[in-house]
C-alpha cells in the first residue's frame, strides 16, 4: 500500500506516558484538568494512567481518583494501563471500557520494567484478556523496545514479530509498536513496520514513537505510506519511560497534529485548543512546552 490515510487516530498518552516519568507528584485535580482539555480539544482516545504498582510508579497511584473526576465525554475513549489481574480488578472497578497490557522486544527491559521474563508476562496476560473479555473490555497491547533497547541495544525484528503477533493472537484489537527510547530512523522503522504487517494486518498497528533524537515526525511520516493510521503522541511532548533512563517524551501531539493537517490528513483535534493544553500542562510541572508548535507560537 502505498496511499496516504486520509484519516489519522491520535492515541493522547500525556497523561500516562508523559506524567508518569515525573519526580514530583502531580495532583490529581491538574491531571483531571489535563484529560478534560485534551478531551474538549477533540482527542477521541486518552489514555488516562495506568493500573500498576504504586512502589514502581508512585506518579501513577492515583489513577482511580482521576478516573473518577474526569468528564467522560461521549465518544471518547479512556483507557488505562494494566500489567496483572491486580491492574485488571482495579480497572474494574472504576468502570473503564478500555485496557492496555504492555510486553517488550527485549528481555532485559522486560526484566526491569515488569520484572518478569517475556514469556511470563505473556502468560499473566491470559487471564488479563479473558477478565477483560468477560467484562466487555476492549484491550490494546504494547510492545516496547521496537527499534532497539536501552539494555540490550539491538532488538532483532523476528522479536518484534513474535511478540506483536502473541498479542494480537491473544485478542488486542491493537497493537501499538514502541520506540521506547526513541532511537529509530525512518528507513528502519519503516522496513519494521513493513515486516510485522506480514503478521498482523497493519490496520490493527499503532505507532508509538519517542523523539529522543529528534526523528519521531519522520518515522511516523515514513511509516504512514504502509496504511499505519493510528499514532500514539503526547501533549507538549512530555515524558519518557521510568525503566529507560535519558529517554525522552513521545512525539509531541501539537507537532504532529500540525503534520497531518499540513498533509491534509485529518485528526479531529483543534490544534489551538491542543497547543494551549500543552502549555497548561507544563507550566503546571514548571517548564517550557517540548514542542516545536507551542514555542513557535509563543514566539
Ligand atoms: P512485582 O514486584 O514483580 O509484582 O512487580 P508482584 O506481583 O510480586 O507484587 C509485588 C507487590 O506489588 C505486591 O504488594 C502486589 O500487591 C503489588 P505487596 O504485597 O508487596 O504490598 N502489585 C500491585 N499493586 C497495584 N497494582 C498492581 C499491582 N501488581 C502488583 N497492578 C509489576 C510487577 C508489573 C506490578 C511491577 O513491575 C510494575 O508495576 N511495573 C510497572 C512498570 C510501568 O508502569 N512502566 C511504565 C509503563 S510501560 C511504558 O512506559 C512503555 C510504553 O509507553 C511503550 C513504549 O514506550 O515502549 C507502554
Ligand atoms: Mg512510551
Amino acid at each position: 500500500m502505498s496511499s496516504l490515510p486520509s484519516r489519522v487516530r491520535i492515541v493522547e498518552v500525556g497523561p500516562r506516558d508523559g506524567l508518569q516519568n515525573e519526580a514530583e507528584i502531580v495532583p490529581a485535580a491538574v491531571k483531571i484538568e489535563l484529560i478534560d482539555r485534551l478531551g474538549a480539544a477533540g482527542c477521541e482516545t486518552i489514555e488516562a494512567g495506568s493500573f500498576v504498582s504504586p512502589k514502581w510508579i508512585p506518579q501513577m497511584a492515583d489513577t482511580a481518583e482521576v478516573l473518577a473526576g474526569i468528564e467522560r465525554r461521549p465518544g471518547v475513549g479512556y483507557p488505562v494501563l494494566v500489567p496483572n489481574m491486580k491492574g485488571l480488578e482495579r480497572a474494574l472497578e472504576c468502570g473503564v471500557e478500555e485496557v492496555a497490557v504492555f510486553a517488550a522486544a527485549s528481555e532485559a527491559f522486560s526484566q526491569r520494567n515488569i520484572n518478569c521474563s517475556i514469556a511470563e508476562s505473556l502468560e499473566r496476560f491470559a487471564p488479563v484478556m479473558e477478565a477483560a473479555d468477560g467484562n466487555g473490555l476492549r484491550v490494546r497491547g504494547y510492545v516496547s523496545c521496537v527499534l532497539g533497547c536501552p539494555y540490550q541495544g539491538e532488538v532483532p525484528l523476528s522479536d518484534v514479530v513474535r511478540v506483536s503477533k502473541a498479542l494480537a493472537d491473544m485478542g488486542c484489537y491493537e497493537v501499538s509498536l514502541g520506540d521506547t527510547i526513541g532511537v529509530g530512523t525512518p528507513t528502519k522503522a519503516a522496513r519494521m513496520v513493513e515486516t510485522v504487517a506480514a503478521e498482523v494486518p497493519v490496520e490493527a498497528l499503532a505507532l508509538h514513537f519517542h523523539d529522543t533524537y529528534g526523528q519521531a515526525l519522520a518515522n511516523i511520516h515514513a511509516c504512514l505510506p504502509l496504511g499505519v493510521a493510528v499514532v500514539d503522541a503526547a501533549v507538549g511532548g512530555l515524558g519518557g519511560c521510568p525503566y529507560a533512563r535519558g529517554a525522552t517524551g513521545n512525539v509531541a501531539s501539537e507537532d504532529l497534529v500540525y503534520m497531518l493537517h499540513g498533509m491534509d490528513i485529518e485528526t479531529g483535534i483543534d490544534l489551538d485548543a491542543l497547543t494551549e493544553t500543552a502549555r497548561f500542562i507544563s507550566a503546571a510541572i514548571g517548564r517550557e512546552p517540548a514542542s516545536h508548535v507551542a514555542r513557535a507560537r509563543a514566539a
